[in-house]
């Protein structure tokens, strides 16, 4: 109800109505381009932080200037502080060519409405939905099979038609060649079936359209509807392309839903064009194209002119074919069309490019290449076209785009998000179970390749994918140059940023960070290991090939220094899949600095993270997968690798990314999965079992924490269960609370129905237990807390903050303190460098000296990376290695990601006592 009151009032459809006087307010934020000012964007959206208690939704509207003139801007309220106040908004800016550095987004009483958008009309209605963006109209089916109906450019010539999801699966593959003789398999096609559409209310400048379905078998198909798609096409005001998110949800079965071909199809109408005025673009390596025409008339024997010929080659009309060389246009007829053309992207290392007349005759090579930009252009000099692309193309490979019957009266385009040419995804477990049947032989086997095997817990069922795809439109061919330009757009969509200093400002992302300050020789030093270490990663997903359709996004856990090799083949070391929260690691890296490496980096690892690793559907939806060979195969699925924490910078960075903002709602039901599976059924001796519905035991870090995280953000967004959120998250709060020893205590008993969070079953009577774990707090839990508590502020519930502020005192304290305090030392303190942070934070909360020495000798002279690491990487070459590698053996994630959130936690909140504190570098 906020939410659409808020919109409202943004619209200036409210407001003026107030009883209070208005406090003049206005105040303006900088946003700037992440990396280099774009040449061009095909419109941006972007979130704005607001300081508590400034902007009421109903009172305050937003407007946009840039280059000293005003800018159309469509606002939305993404997140409230808790007194209601706007504490995110996102916005959106219409598509130009002519970028400014800078924009100035003011909030202010909404006496000034922004100026109105003209370009953007939005028709509705039973059978479809139509999007005019001033430069395209683009026509939505709300049933059947093509999404898009039609791509209307705004001179009303008809480029794009039937823009359809395909798809092709096989019930079995061949174990090698020669048993493909043997091997009965089906195969199945696929076309998207449309359910629901819908679209955004407010459209002044941009306009989102979902439409959602499963795909469905066509005719000489027999299989089920399956595979449930998302796409969200996002068109904005003058702008010809659409930006398209398409998400799958695998709901198949491993064993016998394999699928061989995944794409996005597009007609081009081509009726009328001449045959060598008909163009074909696909783009190669580093902004090259393939540049060539279905009919050529360059390199004959005979010459039709030069200038017949440099407008083909250009992509221009040629003049007409009466004025050629007669002994060219009298032979026309002799000269083949090439009908088809196929790049397929097979390896992040290769791709391959060839072409035939038709089909039934053989393909010829045209050449090979490395790394293809991902976009292909279909069209005419004088009908137009389309131009397709696929983001990340080379680096989510298998991936493939072709140009199909070109000479015909509809052309086609087929972006393939993964290639038929390539084998199909196999997403069978990588071992057979090794003969490990009992929990007992399960527990073994952890003890040397550290996997969490349990037969049927490896399966893909409930995993997801999501691609960005962009389409433009075009009333003639255009130039290659602008293509190359478009290729650059599609590899680096241009995002904005508010500035690290007013973000940190409002505390809208906490107080736990603050920007790099390199003034003391300690912080430099520190600076240039947090440098080190995101420019590291980047280049080992280079070196290692961390790319595919699966794995682009994420990195390995650990190394394996006598083979110069990560892990990638040992059970629990190979994916990393959020352990120890690198994603707040880079993102907090990329809040402070604001490097566009480090941003697209921390994207992609989000994009992963939140898709592959975690199940959006059935029993454990909400859970995610612990690290290990396959993403989803380690028996451990926990809600500390769905930490929603690890989506709320990106989430709010973005406006609302919508996508991620509905697997934030998805997380919601987390909680539900504790009465359906026991994360202690190995261990347990009690004979205890979970219940729907009934109390179940849970640990107050990995469990708590990334419960808390998603309440946390489900009330500051106002989202549809915020009320239900914020009841479970302040209960829950106050159950920790009350514990005798708070978060020491380390688990407690969750009702979900109450809700209420109890003594744990091992301590009913609230006697005070003592179980720390070292993993309570390395998932995300001091962020969450730390944002929590500033966001209740004063209504925090009674005893909370004090019941953390002793886990951060305790945790690194002498054994001596803390038997004095509760009765016992602790057992299994590690980590004590990613733990110096809680230190930190406890020193930020009291102002103790003592306390805040003893955060900075825990970040030096405990565990974790020390000071005198070489805090370089190595190159490897030779025949002891597969390809030349940089290597840096001391390094891995677990240390990255808590000696990256210790180092940036440490300087925002302890920094006063680094000066002077020499670490023991001996
Ligand atoms: C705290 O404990 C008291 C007594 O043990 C109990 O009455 C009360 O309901 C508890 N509060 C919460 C929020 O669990
Ligand atoms: C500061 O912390 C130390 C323990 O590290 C404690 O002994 C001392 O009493 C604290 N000082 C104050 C003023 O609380
Ligand atoms: C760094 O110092 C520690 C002791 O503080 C020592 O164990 C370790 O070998 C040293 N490492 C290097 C690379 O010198």
């Amino acid at each position: 109800m906020a939410r659409a009151l808020g919109l409202l009032a943004l619209l200036g459809l409210l407001g003026g109505a107030s009883s209070q006087p208005a406090k003049d307010t206005s105040s303006s934020v900088k946003v700037r381009w992440i990396g280099d000012v774009p040449e061009y964007t095909s419109g941006t959206t972007f979130g704005v932080p607001w300081p508590q208690g400034q902007y009421r939704a109903d009172k305050t509207s937003f407007s946009a200037s840039g280059g000293g003139q005003d800018i159309p801007l469509q606002s939305w309220v993404t997140g409230y502080w808790r007194d209601g106040s706007i504490k995110w908004t996102g916005h959106a800016l219409p598509a130009t060519e002519s970028a400014q550095e800078e924009y100035t987004i003011k909030a202010s009483a909404p006496s000034k409405p922004s100026p109105r958008n003209k370009g953007l009309v939005v028709k509705d209605n039973a059978r479809s939905v139509a999007v005019n963006t001033g430069k395209i109209t683009v026509s939505f089916a709300k049933k059947g099979s093509a999404l898009i109906e039609s791509i209307k450019t705004a001179s009303g010539k008809t480029v794009g038609k039937n823009g359809k999801l395909v798809l092709h699966s096989q019930s079995a593959i061949a174990d090698d060649v020669s048993s493909r003789a043997d091997t009965a398999v089906d195969y199945f096609n696929f076309e998207s079936n449309i359910e629901k559409v819908s679209v955004s209310k407010d459209s002044s400048v941009r306009s989102v359209v979902t439409v959602r379905g499963k795909y469905h078998a066509k005719p000489g198909s027999k299989h089920d509807d399956w595979l449930p798609f998302v796409l969200r096409f996002y068109l904005y005001s003058g702008s010809d392309s659409i930006r398209v998110v398409h998400n799958i949800v695998f709901d198949g079965k491993a064993e016998e839903n394999f699928i061989s071909g995944l794409g996005l199809r597009l007609e081009v109408p081509l009726e009328g064009e001449e045959l060598y005025n008909r163009h074909i673009r696909l783009a190669g390596v580093d902004g090259g194209f393939l540049n060539e025409a279905v009919k050529g008339i360059t390199g004959l024997r005979r010459d039709p002119g030069q200038e017949v010929r440099a407008a083909q080659y250009e992509g221009r009309e040629t003049p007409d074919i009466s004025t050629w060389d007669e002994r060219v246009s009298s032979r026309m007829h002799w000269i083949p069309a090439w009908n088809d053309f196929s790049l397929r992207q097979i390896t992040a290392d290769g791709f391959l490019l060839k072409k035939r007349t038709k089909p039934g005759q053989s393909w010829i090579d045209i050449s090979s290449g490395t790394r293809s930009g991902g976009l292909a252009y279909l069209g005419g000099a004088t009908k137009g076209g389309l131009a397709v692309g696929l983001r990340d193309f080379w680096k989510q490979y298998p991936t493939g785009l072709d140009i199909s019957n070109a000479a015909g009266k509809q052309g086609e385009i087929t972006l393939w998000l993964y290639s038929p040419g390539a084998e199909p995804l196999d997403l069978r477990p990588y071992h057979d179970g090794l003969g490990q049947d009992t929990y007992e032989k399960q527990l073994d086997a952890l003890e040397i390749t550290y996997e969490d095997y349990e037969p049927d817990f490896d399966t893909p069922y409930g995993i997801a994918k999501t691609s960005e795809i962009y389409i433009h439109a075009f009333d003639s061919t255009p130039s290659s140059e602008r293509l190359a330009l478009l290729n650059g757009h599609l590899e680096e969509p241009p995002a904005l940023y508010a500035q690290a200093e007013h973000v940190k400002k409002t505390k809208a992302l906490g107080s736990y960070w603050d920007l790099p300050d390199t003034s003391s020789q300690q912080a430099a030093v520190i600076e240039e290991h947090l440098g080190f270490l995101n420019k590291y990663y980047q280049g080992q997903v280079e070196d290692r090939r961390w790319y595919g359709f699966l794995h682009f996004g994420d990195f390995m856990h650990s190394y394996d220094p006598d083979r110069h090799a990560w892990k990638y083949d040992i059970g629990g070391y190979a994916w990393d899949n959020s352990e120890l929260s690198p994603d707040l690691f880079f993102w907090q890296y990329f809040l402070r600095t604001g490097q566009a490496d480090v941003y697209r980096f921390a994207e992609a690892l989000t994009r992963h993270t939140s898709e592959v690793d975690a199940y959006h559907i059935g029993e454990w939806k909400g859970l995610g997968t612990r690290h290990g060979v396959l993403h989803f195969a380690d028996s451990a699925k926990q809600a500390r690798i769905t930490q929603p924490q690890y989506r709320k910078y990106f989430f709010y960075l973005t406006g609302g990314d919508e996508r991620v903002g509905e697997i934030l709602e998805e997380m919601l039901d987390t909680d539900k999965t504790y009465g359906v599976l026991d994360a202690h059924r190995k261990v347990r001796k009690d004979g205890w079992v979970p219940e729907p519905g009934k109390p179940t035991s849970i640990s107050l870090g990995t469990d708590w924490a990334a419960l808390a995280g998603g309440w946390l953000m489900e009330w500051e967004r106002r989202g549809p269960r915020w009320e239900e959120a914020r009841e479970k998250l302040t209960k829950t709060a106050s159950g920790i609370a009350n514990l005798t020893n708070g978060f020491v205590t380390g688990s407690g008993l969750y009702d979900i129905e109450a809700p209420a969070l109890l003594p744990p079953p091992e301590d009913p009577d609230n006697e005070g237990l003592v179980s720390i774990s070292h993993l309570s707090a390395v998932f995300g839990a001091p962020e969450v807390i730390s944002e929590a508590l500033e966001y209740w502020g004063d209504d925090a519930p009674e005893g909370f903050k004090d019941a953390w502020l002793d886990y951060c005192f305790y945790y690194g304290a002498t054994q001596a303190e803390q038997e004095e305090r509760y009765g016992q030392a602790f057992s299994g303190v590690s980590l004590r460098q990613g733990h110096s942070r809680l230190t930190a934070y406890h020193h930020s909360q009291h102002a103790n000296d003592t306390v805040a020495e003893r955060a900075w000798f825990e970040f030096f002279d405990t565990d974790g990376f020390r000071p005198n690491q070489t805090w370089k990487a190595e190159k490897i070459t030779g025949p002891g290695v597969l390809i030349p590698v940089d290597e840096a053996a001391w390094v891995t994630t677990n240390d990255v990601a808590q000696y990256g959130l210790a180092a940036i936690q440490g300087l925002a909140l302890a920094k006063e006592a680094l000066e002077g504190h020499a670490p023991n570098a001996s």
